[in-house]
This record gives structure tokens, C-alpha cells and sequence, in this order.
């Protein structure tokens, strides 16, 4: 990340269950203090008003209800916006009328996002055989939001998204999935097994902490950045933006 500011669209709190609101908002800034990133909060330490065009980068961490707002701020300053919450569609939630590139980063850990580059042939592949594909993932007890990125994998086979085993459970987390106890109030664990032909094939892979989406969140900024004259107007995928013309 260069000059510009970051804009951070997300809520901190505690929600009506007693649970803490807002990690990865949380994580975000304290990566940015540490960084000496410049940045600022909306929906916290400043307003829409603060900001003006051309001078910041924005990266969306809200619920699917509050993003048009965003997007309506973003089009009105021409800022870029990354929208990293999980769940949205490119189709059913961006208006059509784009005047600034807004980028869809549901899963911002760079080896996950060069692992959905090379998937979706792979599951067009094991589809073509009649191959059986089973996916299923595990998260901190705490995670209440859809399990994003497992069902886009489910999707890549062609199972329906509710098709995905879920586990929020931490003693299992623990004892059978060897999850350190540290890093029990944020994790990702995924699994696809695929199987047919006599051949089975086993992908796992694992984030702890939330270490991984700030360090991917600033390549794909720096990326943003190469383009002189900014990205075209238009909706991009975080990795195929950053991947799509790799090999
Ligand atoms: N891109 C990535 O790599 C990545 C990685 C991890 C998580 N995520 C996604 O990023 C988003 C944010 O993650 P998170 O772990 O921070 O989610 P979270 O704990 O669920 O917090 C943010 C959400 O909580 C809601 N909320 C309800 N009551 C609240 C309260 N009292 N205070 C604050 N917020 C409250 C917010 O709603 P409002 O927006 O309506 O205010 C917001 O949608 C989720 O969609 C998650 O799936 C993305």
C-alpha cells in the first residue's frame, strides 16, 4: 500500500448475545496501527463527508444490508471499493451503473485465492468423470456468517451450497482437528475430498488467526495500484485479478 487512505466500512461491538462484533474490522486496524498504514473508520471515527475523491481505497467488512449505502458513498467520491464481507453476488447485490472497479476479495488469503484460480477447471474436470466431491469446513465457534468460501468450492463441483458440512464447535475443533488453543476464537479449516475411479483426492487447508486476509488485503491494494489511471469501471474478482494471467 503506497499513499492513499484505507477506509474501513465496518461495525465494532457486541451484539444482543453478549458476542464480541467485528473481528476482522478489529484486526484490520490494529494491522494498520502497527503498519503505520494511514486510515479511518466509517461507522466509527469519521464520516463519508471526511473523505474525498480520489484519495482513499475502501474495504467493505458489513452485513449485505448496509452495502448499497457503501456503494452509493463510493460512486458519488469514484473510490475504488474491495468488499470483503462473504456472501455477496456479483449479480443479485452490485447495481449494473458502475463508475468505479469494485472488487468481490470473499477470502483474501493469498494461497486461498490461487487455489480458487486452478479449482474451477479441476471441478469441471471431476464433474465431466461423474466424480463424487464432499466439502466441508470448521470456523471458531463465534463465526455466524455463511461459510463463503466452502460453499463456492461446493459450487465449483456442482453440489448446492447447503450440500457443505459445517462444524462451530471448539472441543472438536481441539481434539480432532488439533486446532491450537490459541488460535480457537479465529480459524478456518476447509476439506474437499473428491472420488471416483478408484482414486481419492484429499485438499485441506487452514488459516489461524486473521493474520493472513491483512497481508492479502494489502497485495491486492498494491495490485489495485499498478493501474495508472485506476481500474476500469466494472466488477473483478480478487483472484482472478490477481491470478487470472499468472502462468
Ligand atoms: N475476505 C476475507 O478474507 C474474510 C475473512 C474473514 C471474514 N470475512 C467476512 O468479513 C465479514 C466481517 O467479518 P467479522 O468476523 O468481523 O464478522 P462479524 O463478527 O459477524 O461482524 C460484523 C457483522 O456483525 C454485525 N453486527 C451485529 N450486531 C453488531 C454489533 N452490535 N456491533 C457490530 N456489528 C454487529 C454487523 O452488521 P452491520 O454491517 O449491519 O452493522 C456486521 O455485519 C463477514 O462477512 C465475514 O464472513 C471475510
Amino acid at each position: 500500500m503506497k499513499s492513499k487512505l484505507l477506509v474501513i466500512v465496518g461495525r465494532i461491538g457486541v451484539d444482543d448475545a453478549g458476542r464480541k462484533r467485528g473481528e476482522m474490522t478489529r484486526t484490520i486496524i490494529g494491522e494498520c496501527e502497527k503498519g503505520g498504514i494511514p486510515y479511518c473508520r466509517i461507522d466509527g471515527s469519521a464520516s463519508w463527508d471526511d473523505i474525498t475523491e480520489g484519495d482513499a481505497i475502501v474495504v467493505y467488512l458489513g452485513s449485505k444490508a448496509k452495502l448499497s449505502g457503501t456503494i452509493e458513498q463510493c460512486q458519488n467520491r469514484r473510490l475504488p471499493l474491495i468488499i470483503a464481507s462473504s456472501g455477496v453476488s456479483a449479480e443479485k447485490d452490485i447495481p449494473k451503473d458502475l463508475v468505479i472497479p469494485v472488487i468481490l476479495a470473499p477470502n483474501l488469503a493469498l494461497l486461498i485465492m490461487a487455489l480458487f484460480d486452478i479449482l474451477p477447471r479441476f471441478g469441471a474436470l471431476a464433474q465431466l468423470l461423474n466424480c463424487e466431491a464432499d466439502v466441508a469446513e470448521c470456523h471458531q465457534a463465534t463465526k455466524t456468517s455463511l461459510p463463503g468460501t466452502a460453499q463456492k468450492i461446493a459450487g465449483f463441483f456442482g453440489n448446492p451450497p447447503e450440500s457443505v458440512g459445517s462444524v462451530r464447535d471448539n472441543a472438536a475443533a481441539r481434539a480432532m482437528l488439533r486446532i491450537p488453543k490459541a488460535d480457537l476464537e479465529a480459524f478456518g479449516d476447509h476439506y474437499i475430498v473428491v472420488s471416483g475411479h478408484g482414486v481419492e483426492i484429499s485438499i485441506n487447508f487452514r488459516t489461524l488467526g486473521r493474520s493472513a486476509y491483512f497481508a492479502g488485503l494489502m497485495f491486492l491494494i498494491d495490485e489495485v495500484e499498478t493501474f495508472q489511471n485506476g481500474l476500469d469501471p466494472g466488477i473483478y474478482h480478487a483472484d482472478t485479478l490477481l491470478f487470472g494471467q499468472a502462468g
